[in-house]
């Protein structure tokens, strides 16, 4: 609901309240953003008071208590006397670098804003809030969005930046958000990591000044997610207020929160300003990404339930929002760039002997591609791998009862291929310089001609025969980057107009195959966003398959992003990572924590491990819909090295539990635990296989007794229902 009343705005959800207003003098403050109240100017919350050294406006004349510097500000600009993290940095034609931003109108919208070109939250029974600002000297108007998903207890963000007047100017920095509190007794979660070890929690109490995670690697990255969790400092799974802000967006990104003089924090998320200038002509106008926003006052897993559900239901699309998928099986682990038909037509007929619904052809189908020196680029069937192509190729595989699926890596070139031979300047590469990663180098995506190029020739694969699954990995960071296409001046709008490249590229592909399922990945888990997920309902959660480490990675993902989300296959053992064995039971336990699959030549495995995969397959199909669409509780952390990780999915009437452990390294004698589960009706009665039935209550408080692990890394799972 969005209530309007002379200059102050509120938006409530159904469980959380956002307030701003535009004051005496035109600036908008930011008054409150957290649990829902009552309708009410919340603005007695701001005081003034002179402070030293905080600058005051013009019209402020005598009244040393009004300063930008002290004032929670709903879009905090550069140079008029704030000193904290700017939401907005402008260059004018003369050098200067002010914005000075007055309130100018405001609309409210029926339905959810969406943004051109943008990935962003959908829904026709949202609303949307316009608040106008306008710099009168500068010439520019600044409109931000806010879009009210009620039911779902998400409020998004955006800003889209209109130049007015008659002069050409430069946007420094445009964050997506900038979110001011009135307090600074606040932790910072944020979710780092690198390649095969993503997402990892990382908390800490804010210290005065600025903590920062971003990327400039052109896209969201391994080392730091787009994602960050401010909450109270003794906030937990289930208690106290947590607010998470996330950006939709796949490239460059800075979250930034600062603790200042006055021990108030500002939030500030968006594009990453390093290498980044955007030109705006009379005229022009500039949007910036979207950001959710979601608060929880009952801890962590309540905002975690809040996300997913608006993720599941209002940023994945149709056909694949809330609908099963398929479980898969990819040939990568198993053969890398060695294979040919046979051995592809081989591995899917024990998959298909197994029952599973798709097989995917990874790396090494294209070009000449046989080893990853060579081929990225050309998309045109190895006819000595695949003789006949995929014409020949993929009815074998569909008359074994399974669909077909297909890697891509559009992005990239090898120097060693057909189209750099052709087209050498399309590539992304400062002049003189090169910068290799995997051997390949980035096309510029930036540039329509190239996207046709490569478009042309995947649509003309993808149409060749009924290809229901397509995998677009992107397999390096961007370096020296450069674009042919854009005047010196201009370089600074590469990076952004590169993903604007990408998103665009993936809407077509989603428009010409609209039942294909497309899986995001990038080396794994490197571009892991919001973002990503409105193009592709899944993303390859890590290179790394080794089951305990994927319990870490999946626990630290799951703070914002869905079950449904997260690609994850059981692999062989030893894994390829890690060289840890487990057995096919925990793998399978730790796979179903996710979209699940199977990644390895199932020919070769054991008689009792094809039953296990007959059991975890038939059990996974049983239960996809409680996993996926659950509410999931993290009933550990696996960081704390404790004898058991366990998770668990209740169904949303609560009939239905499936508790899931895996427990650590043995020890000799090790302790008699119980599991307490979360999440139940406390007057139901829950049963699990042939036991008594518990009520709810029981199994939260008094818990549910565990088995004794024998060996290392034992696995199990207890599906509960109602009686
Ligand atoms: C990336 C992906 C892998 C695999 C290889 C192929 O690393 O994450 O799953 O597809 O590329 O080269």
């Amino acid at each position: 609901m969005i209530v309007c009343d002379k200059g102050l705005f509120t938006l409530h959800t159904n469980n959380t309240t956002y307030q701003m207003k535009a004051d005496a003098r035109g600036v908008l403050l930011h008054t409150y953003y957290g649990p829902r109240v009552a309708d009410c100017d919340l603005s007695y919350r701001i005081r003034y008071v002179d402070r030293g050294f905080s600058p005051n406006p013009e019209e402020a004349g005598e009244d040393r208590t009004y300063s930008l510097d002290v004032l929670p500000q709903e879009y905090a600009a550069c140079g008029m006397g704030d000193f904290r993290l700017p939401a907005l940095e402008l260059e004018l034609p003369d050098g200067s670098r002010c914005a000075d931003l007055r309130y100018k109108s405001f609309r409210v919208e029926a339905g959810k804003y969406a943004l051109e070109g943008l990935p962003a939250f959908w829904g026709e029974e949202g609303e949307t809030l316009v608040v106008v600002l306008e710099d009168a000297a500068a010439g520019v108007d600044v409109e931000l969005y806010y879009g009210v998903l009620e039911d779902y207890d998400v409020i998004t963000r955006a800003a889209r930046l209109v130049n007015r007047g008659g002069q050409t100017l430069k946007v420094r920095q445009a964050a997506s958000l900038c979110l001011d509190f009135q307090r600074e007794d606040l932790d910072l979660i944020t979710f780092d990591g690198k390649h095969v070890l993503e997402r990892c929690p990382n908390r800490g109490p804010l210290l005065p000044g600025v903590r920062s995670v971003g990327s400039v690697r052109g896209g969201s990255s391994h080392q730091h997610n787009p994602f960050v969790i401010l909450c109270e400092r003794g906030a937990g799974e289930d208690h106290g207020l947590c607010c998470a802000a996330g950006l939709l967006y796949s490239g460059n990104f800075q979250a930034a929160a600062e603790r200042s003089q006055f021990e108030h924090v500002r939030l500030t998320l968006g594009i990453h300003p390093w290498h980044f200038c955007w030109t705006l002509a009379p005229g022009g106008s500039f949007t910036t990404p979207e950001a959710v926003l979601c608060c929880s006052k009952q801890g962590l897993s309540v905002l975690s339930h809040r996300l997913h559900r608006a993720m599941r239901e209002r940023l994945i699309r149709d056909p694949w929002a809330g609908q099963p998928r398929p479980v898969l099986i990819n040939n990568w682990e198993a053969t890398l760039f060695d294979f040919d038909a046979e051995r592809l037509v081989n591995i899917a007929q024990s998959a298909a002997s197994l029952g599973l619904d798709l097989f995917v052809m990874d790396d090494g189908w294209f070009g000449r591609r046989n080893s990853d020196t060579a081929g990225l680029g050309d998309w045109t069937v190895n006819g000595e791998k695949l003789p006949g192509g995929l014409e020949a190729l993929v009815p074998r595989i569909r008359d074994l009862g399974m669909r077909f699926g297909l890697w891509v890596e559009p992005e990239m070139v090898n120097e060693d291929s057909e189209l750099y031979r052709q087209h050498p300047d399309w590539v992304l590469q400062a002049p003189g310089r090169m910068v290799r990663g995997r051997q390949q180098l980035v096309l510029d995506f930036s540039r329509r001609e190239v996207r046709n190029h490569v478009y042309g020739a995947l649509k003309a694969v993808l149409s060749s025969a009924e290809v229901s699954y397509v995998k677009w990995d992107v397999n390096r960071s961007l370096a020296a980057v450069w674009s042919a296409a854009l005047p010196p001046e201009r370089q600074g709008e590469v990076y952004h107009r590169y993903i604007l490249g990408v998103y665009d590229m993936l809407e077509q592909m989603r428009r010409d195959f609209p039942h294909m399922l497309i899986e995001g990945c990038s080396g794994g888990g490197g571009r892991f966003d919001a973002g990503m997920l409105y193009y592709t309902p899944q993303i390859w959660c890590s290179d790394n398959t080794d089951a305990m480490d994927r319990l870490r990675i999946q626990y630290g993902t799951s703070f914002c992003y869905p079950v449904c989300t997260m690609g994850a296959h059981v692999s062989a053992v030893p894994n390829a990572q890690t060289g840890r064995t487990v057995s096919m039971e925990t793998r399978g336990v730790a796979a179903m924590h996710g979209t699940f699959g199977y990644e390895m030549d199932p020919s070769g495995i054991s008689q009792e491990e094809r039953e296990a995969v007959l059991r975890q397959t038939a059990f996974f199909r049983e239960h996809q819909d409680l996993i996926f669409r659950g509410d999931y509780y993290r009933l550990s952390d696996p960081f704390q090295n404790g004898p058991y990780t366990a998770w668990e999915h209740v169904s949303p009437d609560k009939r239905e539990v499936l508790a899931c452990v895996v427990s650590g390294p043995i020890q000799g004698g090790p302790p008699l635990r119980t599991l307490q589960l979360k999440g139940l009706d406390p007057d139901l009665c829950y049963q699990a296989g042939g036991k008594n039935p518990l009520p709810g209550s029981v199994l939260m408080e008094a818990g549910w007794p565990l088995p004794l692990p024998w060996g290392d890394y034992q696995a199990w799972q207890f599906y509960l229902t109602a009686v």
